[in-house]
């Protein structure tokens, strides 16, 4: 390969609670709104769960151990709200806590940087019950939340991460419905979007009160939007995508403010009367770095008056399954992806990687950041010799390494790059019938973990640097 990333580049890979834990009723976890929605017929291929998923929450030394040997110097995981506080809300369960508390120990005994993130979508149903994110309480409980895990875990985590892509929580979650709770209320939505902003301001500034020392971040999925051509009404179409699907979380918690065209975009919907007096100011926290995941870049046009959304493609449900997310920007048609595929008819766009990158640290001066997430899914054969011979996740990993790799080169402070994922795991709405991970989990033979040739790639970029 021919960059190589700077010297102390920060390698690792990452996964999620409720993708790989499964043991959901152990030692008095409550119940989330994945468990509740995966357990709804209809809402996930094949009707699969994450009751057992890769069973990590037992096979977490081995697990670790796979880190290790992979050469990560970071491991980016979640933290199950529901094991630390089952209603959502009061008594701290000290068992469940007490796994994260084993997990970073086990980190930190291998050599690896514990990069926690406090959600990964899965909300106590106990909370979701009294209004879920579109109500406000959510933001201060999840505050709370916040304190009991800085406190108990202190600074083994090196990094907090309050939110995972909440574009998804909000919009996938409450508009098209896609992902728990599968609500399709477009105000729902953007309640949950202000909610969740302020939901993370709240909780850095409680994570930095209770551990000075911790560094803090978010991670956001920031699309790539291209208009389709050099018409202006597709660059409209374009600005107002990334409007509702970026500068609805960048605006506040980095400026301090919702831009005035997405007010505008959204005039129709909502007076975002729901933002009070003094919001702003807890959102916009600094931040140590800002976490960006990255799969796949879109295209867009302004739809032709009369046509409906029903006419057109599924390509602007973004990216984890069908319905129409994009509040207020119905009018916008996203056009079919441009082959090669991966397995989630995501496209690969390696150097819209780097222009996010670059674009990013133009406009955020001073701001580090990571890849957070970036992987591929492929239909991966296990052959008779217990190898999976995936050259398309490698062409992947590379392209999207050297596409960091060039953003450095052009200025971006890009300090690491997270592999998703360790493993296979419970791939949302497609259950386990979608495979990410740089380590093959056999579902169908006692979850028994297998190195991918993708593994192999990835231990010898995290070793070497090429
Ligand atoms: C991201 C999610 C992650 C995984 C990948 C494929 O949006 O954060 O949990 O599902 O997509």
């Amino acid at each position: 390969m021919p960059t190589k990333v700077p010297a102390g580049f920060l390698w690792g890979t990452a996964t999620a609670s409720y993708q790989i834990e499964g043991a959901t009723r152990a030692d008095g976890r409550g119940p989330s709104i994945w468990d509740v929605f995966s357990h709804t017929p209809g809402k996930v291929q094949a009707g699969e769960t994450g009751d057992i998923a890769c069973d990590h929450y037992h096979r977490w030394e081995e697990d670790l151990d796979h880190l290790a040997r992979l050469g990560a110097g970071a491991y980016r995981f979640s933290i199950a709200w529901p094991r630390v506080q089952p209603t959502g809300a009061g008594p701290v369960n000290r068992a469940g806590l007490d796994f994260y508390d084993r997990l970073v120990d086990g980190l930190a005994a291998r050599g690896i940087k514990a990069v926690a993130t406090l959600y990964h979508w899965d909300l106590p149903q106990a909370l979701q019950d009294k209004g879920g994110w579109p109500a406000r309480d959510t933001a201060h409980r999840f505050a709370d939340y916040a304190a009991v895990v800085a406190e108990a875990l202190g600074d083994r985590v090196s990094t907090y991460t309050t939110l995972n892509e909440p574009w998804c929580s909000a919009f996938l979650g409450y508009a098209s419905g896609v992902h728990a709770p599968g609500l399709t209320s477009p105000l729902a939505a953007l309640r949950a979007a202000h909610h969740l902003n302020l939901g993370h301001g709240l909780a850095v500034q409680a994570v930095r009160a209770a551990v000075p020392r911790a560094a803090l971040s978010v991670t956001l999925n920031l699309h790539v939007i291209r208009p389709a051509s050099d018409k202006q009404e597709d660059h409209d179409a374009a600005r107002q995508v990334r409007a509702v699907g970026n500068e609805i979380f960048c605006g506040p918690m980095l400026s301090g403010a919702y831009p005035e065209d997405l007010r505008a975009d959204l005039g129709p919907i909502t007076d975002f009367g729901f933002v009070r007096d003094g919001d702003l100011d807890q959102i916009r926290q600094p931040l140590d770095w800002l976490g960006i995941n990255y799969y796949s870049s879109s295209q867009v046009r302004r739809r032709p008056p009369g046509q409906t959304a029903a006419a057109t493609s599924t390509a602007g449900s973004g990216g984890h399954g069908g319905g129409n997310p994009w509040v207020g920007a119905e009018s916008v048609e996203f056009l079919d992806p441009n082959p090669p595929l991966t397995a989630m008819g995501w496209n690969i766009d390696p150097p819209a990687l780097t222009e996010l990158l670059v674009d990013t640290a133009r406009r955020y001066p001073g701001l580090d950041l990571a890849v957070t997430e970036n992987g591929s899914a492929f239909p991966d054969t296990l052959e008779p010799d217990g190898r999976v011979h995936d050259s398309k996740r490698i062409a992947y990993l590379e392209q999207h390494v050297q596409a960091v790799a060039e953003a450095i080169r052009q200025g971006a402070p890009v300090k690491g790059y997270f592999a998703w994922s360790l493993m296979d795991n419970f791939e949302w709405a497609w259950g386990y019938s979608r495979r990410f991970g740089l380590i093959h989990v056999d579902y169908s033979d006692g979850l028994k973990r297998r190195w991918k040739d993708s593994a192999h790639r990835f231990q010898r970029l995290a070793t070497t640097g090429v």
